[in-house]
């Protein structure tokens, strides 16, 4: 049986392999994503990563470890998504929806490290160079040592990363790249995966940090970077709605740091600008006395945030009540609603509830439980909640308010933007004794925390 080339089927979503069509990946659990690609290369080469010398094994108290040189890319929002700075020899692939603002960013990095004497070198198989200048222009002063390249050849582009050496090398992006040696279309599964193949050893072999960027496309055409997600070190995804100001980059994976960490960037004329306070920028335009408005605090990572909850409570029109969520769990937002109906005995089985987390931005830390509940009952009773007052904890299924983290550094952002009452939970009183200046009011269950407003 000579058979020259074999066909395997790929998940574009997931990147699961079969070798038969199906209807459902068994991985992801998506509909009609597999695509048949022909193999005739083995894409299953080992991955680059350092070769240890197999012969000799070694304790962990044997390995030498040189203190970690983290290269600062200036821009403090994004080191410390990164876990304090970029770590030579990595490789981190940067996803988002198009638009969203990656290429901007990456080009503000190289910017800032050509400016700083290291080499750059920027390849886009998106963009021309004059394209490329255009984008340049508006964003500052670009030092000598950031060069540019125009490729979508795989074998071209390791070519001249291999001849140049440069320090920091930025893919614009990953579905553009294509190998000549694995047949299947740019962009398909094998490509992507021999792509990134390439750069990891390039990474590794030659201690160069490579940037990766990488498209999200809801319609699963282009193989999404969750089959890459495994072969890089840090994953970053860039959110945020594109018609809307502010971008948050998120750490989804990081070999090298915390993956809690946000930042938070907004769009400007000039390119990316960091948000140095981002509670501020979310609570600006918050109404004053409507009722159904909350601020919560929410962490993120180590930096607390304070968010506006809106909530809309209406008499339901139909026999199906309609809840919606934005920004938060709609499976949450409905529990809670079931344990204000049973707890507190409101009969919100026949009204309507929109719940929404002001700003488009995604919380789904359980702290925001008691503001989402006291934003129901506000908007419910139609009683505005004290201006000035922001809440935490979160709630069990008995109505009770749990115990949540770090309660004295979401107090302290509260007193930092002015804000002179706290509810919080009863056992996290203790905690926060210290802090003056502020009033901090306990409660045992939402029961407690109702009465309050
Ligand atoms: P871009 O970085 O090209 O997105 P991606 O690479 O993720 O596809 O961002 C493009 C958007 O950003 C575009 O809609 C224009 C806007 N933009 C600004 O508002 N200001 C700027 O200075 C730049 C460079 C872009
Ligand atoms: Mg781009």
């Amino acid at each position: 049986m000579a058979k020259g080339k074999k066909s395997v089927f790929f998940c574009q979503n997931c990147g699961h392999e079969e070798n038969k069509w199906l209807g459902q990946c068994p991985a992801c659990k998506e509909w009609n994503t597999f695509v048949e690609e022909k193999m005739s290369v083995t894409t299953a080469k080992t991955a680059g990563a350092v070769r240890l010398n197999e012969n000799k094994l070694a304790t962990l108290s044997q390995v030498s470890m040189e203190k970690e040189l983290r290269m600062t890319t200036q821009i403090q929002e994004l080191d410390r998504v990164l876990g304090g700075g970029i770590v030579p020899g990595s490789l981190i692939l940067v996803g988002g929806d198009p638009g969203i603002g990656k290429s901007t960013l990456l080009l503000q990095v190289c910017r800032n490290l050509s400016n700083m004497k290291k080499s750059v070198l920027y390849i886009s198989g998106e963009e021309s160079l004059k394209q490329i200048k255009m984008r340049a222009e508006r964003l500052g002063d670009f030092s000598e040592t950031l060069s540019l390249f125009c490729e979508t050849n795989l074998e071209t582009v390791r070519a001249v990363i291999e001849k140049n050496r440069p320090q920091i090398v930025i893919i614009d992006s990953i579905q553009t790249m294509y190998s000549e040696e694995v047949t299947s279309a740019p962009g398909s599964v094998s490509q992507v995966r021999e792509s990134t193949n390439v750069f990891m050893q390039l990474a590794k072999g030659l201690g160069i940090t490579i940037f990766i960027v990488g498209h999200v496309t809801k319609e699963g055409t282009v193989a999404g970077p969750r089959v890459l997600e495994h072969m890089v070190d840090t994953v970053l995804y860039f959110e945020g709605d594109r018609h809307a100001s502010y971008r948050i980059l998120r750490g989804v994976k990081n070999r090298f740091g915390s993956t809690n960490e946000i930042g938070v960037f907004e769009m400007r004329r000039d390119g990316l600008a960091e948000v140095a306070n981002p509670s501020e920028f979310m609570l600006s335009g918050k109404p004053e006395d409507a009722t159904g408005s909350v601020v919560a605090c929410s962490m993120e990572g180590t930096r607390p945030i304070l968010i506006e909850i809106q909530a809309l409570v209406c008499q339901t029109s139909f026999g199906m009540p309609r809840r919606t969520a934005a920004g938060t769990d709609y499976n949450r937002v409905n529990l809670l609603m079931a344990v204000l109906e049973k707890r507190l005995g409101l009969p919100l089985s026949n009204c309507d509830a929109y719940v929404n987390i002001a700003g488009g931005i995604k919380m789904n830390e359980p702290a925001i439980d008691l503001g989402i509940v006291l934003a129901i009952v506000s908007s419910y009773k139609n009683r505005p909640i004290e201006e000035k007052t922001i809440v935490f904890g979160e709630v069990g299924l008995s109505g009770e308010v749990r115990a949540v983290s770090m309660p004295e550094q979401r107090v302290a952002e509260a007193k930092k933007l002015g804000f002179t009452t706290c509810i919080l939970p009863a056992v996290s009183l203790e905690s926060v004794s210290n802090i003056t200046g502020v009033e901090v009011i306990g409660v045992k269950n939402i029961n407690e925390a109702i009465r309050l407003i």
